[in-house]
């Protein structure tokens, strides 16, 4: 089956996923958004046609693939629209604005027997995947230590007056609004993906969240997670120094992860620079005191993502990711939000 895909949000992560489709040959027939200036460029690229309505795309049979790159408070909608049509899904992460809506969204996906993909694409980058065929190797897990802690240059105990941080009179930011939280959604969002990935399920949760007075989103998430009795670390930080990390950038994206055999380190790159800059990769083996250093090729994760995603729908088969890839991670930030309100740890209910 060939693929004639849409795109609609046509802002920022837009570029990556036209790179994906262009270079797994998928045709794009739509390009969408409810700004049409933010669409021309991929217009003219692509010679797809235009609409502001994302309707018209839903009601074109001969689309097969609908990549949901705009607002993360507009993903469920779309979604739940374009898998009652009965096309495949790519949604930009995080999936939905709470877990209830993300479990809904998969469970129509399930249902209908549409292909559903959310896009955290940092478990395709070359480095990860040699992570989880690393892991055996460490024996039992004992522990294990994820952070993102990302420079979003916020002048320490300032209240924005203007900018993306900025909070209207009766409204939201525009960091609210666009990705629907704040550092636990968007930098926290991906390492709980990886969580997920590496480790598996969480049984337990107590979290730590810190919204600064003036603002409507997190800066500081802590969670404390325990995995068959292996306790886990997350942090996401909007850390205050441009030099934090290990490139020096700013960017401070890292795993730990210890068993009784061994340990594997991650240290990763700015997510806009992994087609130029690969992240490293150690592995400590305790049985031979030997360290391996991996310093894979770069490449974009974005490409490999929609790529293996791409080959899913030509072979009607999910195979890439499960499903309920953005519906865990949702489960994971409702469930930290939780424990701050019930101020306990709590165990998870796993809704699939
Ligand atoms: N994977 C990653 O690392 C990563 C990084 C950044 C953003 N994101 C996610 O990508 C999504 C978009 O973020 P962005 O930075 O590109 O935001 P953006 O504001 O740059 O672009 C979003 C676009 O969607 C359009 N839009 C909004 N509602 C629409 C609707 N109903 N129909 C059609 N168009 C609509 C807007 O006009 C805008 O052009 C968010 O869900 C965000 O969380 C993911």
């Amino acid at each position: 089956m060939s693929i004639n895909a849409a795109v609609i949000g046509c802002g920022n992560i837009s570029q990556f996923h036209f790179s994906g489709l262009a270079k797994a040959q998928a045709k794009v027939k739509w390009v969408c958004d409810l700004n049409r200036d933010a669409a021309m460029k991929w217009q003219a690229e692509t010679g797809a046609e235009f609409t502001p309505d994302y309707q018209q795309i839903i009601n074109d049979p001969s689309i097969n693939l609908i990549n949901i790159t705009c607002a993360t408070s507009a993903h469920y909608p779309i979604c739940m629209d374009a898998i009652a049509a009965g096309k495949a899904v790519i949604c930009e992460k995080t999936l939905g604005l709470n877990a209830a809506d993300s479990a809904a969204i998969v469970k129509a996906a399930r249902d209908k027997g549409t292909l559903f993909y959310t896009s955290y694409m940092k478990r395709f980058l070359p480095a990860v995947e040699m992570a989880k065929q690393l892991i055996p190797e460490l024996g039992q897990i004992i522990s294990a230590d994820f952070r993102s802690c990302q420079n979003w240059g916020i002048p320490n105990g300032k209240i924005p007056t203007d900018g993306i941080f900025a909070v209207p009179p009766q409204g939201q930011s525009f960091v609210r609004k666009a990705y629907g939280g704040g550092i636990l959604n968007c930098g926290g969002s991906h390492v709980l993906d990886l969580v997920g990935f590496l480790l598996g399920k969480p049984e337990k949760i107590s979290a730590a969240i810190y919204v600064p007075e003036g603002f409507d989103i997190d800066l500081h998430a802590s969670l404390l997670l325990e995995i068959n009795r292996c306790p886990v670390y997350v942090l996401a930080l909007a850390h205050p120094s441009s030099k934090a990390g290990y490139f020096n950038s700013g960017w401070d994206e890292r795993f730990e992860i210890n068993g009784i055999n061994g340990r594997l380190e991650f240290y990763g790159p700015e997510w806009t620079d992994h087609s130029v800059r690969a992240p490293i990769l150690r592995h400590l083996d305790n049985r031979t005191g030997n360290t391996k250093e991996y310093h894979l090729d770069p490449c974009s994760p974005f490409d490999r993502a929609i790529g293996a995603f791409c080959r899913d729908v030509e072979n009607g088969s999910q195979q890439a990711q499960s499903d309920a890839t953005g519906y865990y991670v949702d489960q994971l930030i409702d469930s930290a939000w939780q424990s701050v309100r019930e101020n306990s740890q709590i165990n998870i209910n796993w809704k699939m």
